[in-house]
């Protein structure tokens, strides 16, 4: 297990530039192999998610390169339709493999993704979708196991608006007989990402950022190349990382018309922000401010990914912030670790509340999750004296080179 070791106390101040968007690339990954053909995907940030996605593509017999950040996907020679259980194990975000596989092979085995560390995450609103578009599923052994003689398009209500399974109708219904609707359909911008790509592979998917999604099913889909847009999840981190060190960031190849909610909240603590097409300016103010609550939503509410980066900004801030999660259940892991480091926070249920304490210390602490990971990046810059963060691996699954990105603002982190 590596370790980022953090001497807190430097301004986070300079320019970063953002990365391509984890969320987006996954998916769009698994719609490769909807063409026999090859795609062409720009801005694919090197992170162990990707990585796995990769290996992923490969076990189906997908043949992958990768040239800096630009990853060739070529599905022409696809055999397989199973993704092993060590790569579901790893990464269950695999499970948006399950309605591109069934697509183009007319079968897929997946083994049961089973629980991860920020919850339960079943998959119920996945299959039951599946079904609904005439394939048939089958749950034996831990595996999943699909197969369908045709796809038929259909009307798909989602009873929650599930980003993934979302994600699995647009893939498995992209080259359905038909049209098929999702009403309830999540609306993040990683959706409006993927259904992008798919319109350019030769689909006709309309409707993507609002609840109704609507798909005609087109006879074949072509490769194409494709530009990842940028990652809201990871600039809302380095603009966390600049606030809570009252620091000044410049973020390029941004896109603030996706962070309107974090970007708001920034504004509440007391950060000075001004956004171009591309950029985002913070200029922090000497003491952040509490936030009245904070409650995670589905797009275009407050995003669960920022939930505990933002609480690492509430621990130092002018008063009390309360949180509340309303996404997954067991998204808390980080508070033990910040209260290690000096926090004042009580936790009942799926809410949080923050008493701003002057300032936190440094202290040996463990991330257990990714973006529970990035609040104790965010908050080890604040702290008084040195902080030890074991279990980068969580960090690395969705921030590429984070300590460079920090170190080149200024901020004194190593790797170990
Ligand atoms: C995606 C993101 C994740 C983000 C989340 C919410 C990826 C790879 N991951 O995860 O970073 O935190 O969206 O914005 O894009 N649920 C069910 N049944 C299902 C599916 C989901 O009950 O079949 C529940 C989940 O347990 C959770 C909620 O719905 O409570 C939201 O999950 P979902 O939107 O599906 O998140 P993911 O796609 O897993």
């Amino acid at each position: 297990m590596g370790k980022l070791i953090i001497d807190g106390g430097n301004a986070v101040s300079g320019e970063i530039h953002v990365q391509g968007a984890k969320n987006a690339v996954l998916p769009i990954l698994a719609a490769t192999v909807l063409t026999p053909g090859k795609s062409v995907i720009h801005n694919c940030p090197s992170l162990r998610d990707v990585d796995k996605t990769d290996q992923v593509l490969e076990g189906l017999g997908c043949s992958v390169k990768r040239v800096k950040n630009t990853v060739t996907v070529d599905a022409c020679n696809m055999t397989g339709c199973t993704i092993c259980e060590e790569l579901m194990r790893e990464m269950r975000s695999s499970i948006v493999f399950l309605g591109a596989i069934i697509a183009r092979q007319g079968e897929a085995v997946v083994s049961m993704p089973g629980g991860c560390p920020i919850g339960l995450r079943p998959i119920d609103l996945h299959l039951k979708a599946l079904r609904a578009l005439g394939i048939d599923i089958t749950e034996e052994h831990g595996y999943i196991k699909c197969s369908a003689a045709k796809i038929r398009g259909a009307d798909i209500h989602l009873d929650f608006p599930s980003v993934g399974a979302t994600e699995n109708i647009m893939l498995a219904a992209a080259t359905a007989d038909g049209l098929t609707s999702i009403t309830n359909a999540a609306r993040e911008p990683e959706i409006t990402d993927l259904g992008n790509f798919l319109n350019a592979m030769g689909a006709d998917i309309r409707g993507m950022g609002s609840s109704l999604i609507t798909i005609r099913g087109a006879d074949s889909l072509k490769g194409v190349e494709y530009t990842i847009m940028p990652d809201r999840i990871v600039a809302a981190t380095y603009l966390a990382a600049s606030a809570i060190t009252g620091g000044e960031i410049c973020l390029t190849g941004a896109n603030p018309n996706d962070m309107n909610a974090m970007l708001h909240v920034l504004g509440e603590m007391g950060a000075k922000i001004q956004c171009d097409t591309d950029k985002i300016y913070q200029l922090s103010p000497k003491r952040l401010k509490s936030v009245h609550t904070i409650k995670t939503m589905p797009y275009p509410g407050f995003p669960t990914d920022i939930q505990s980066p933002f609480m690492a900004l509430a621990t130092v801030a002018d008063g009390t912030s309360v949180f509340i999660e309303n996404i997954f259940e067991n998204r808390f892991q980080h508070v033990d670790e910040l209260v290690r480091m000096g926090a004042d926070i009580k936790v009942t249920g799926r809410s949080a509340v923050v008493r701003g304490v002057e300032a936190l210390s440094g202290a040996n602490v463990v991330a257990r999750e990714l973006r529970g990971g990035a609040a104790l990046v965010v908050a080890a810059l604040a702290a008084n004296g040195r902080t030890v963060i074991n279990g980068t691996e969580f960090i690395d699954r969705g921030y590429e080179h984070i300590e460079r990105c920090l170190r080149q603002c200024g901020a004194n982190i190593r790797r170990e």
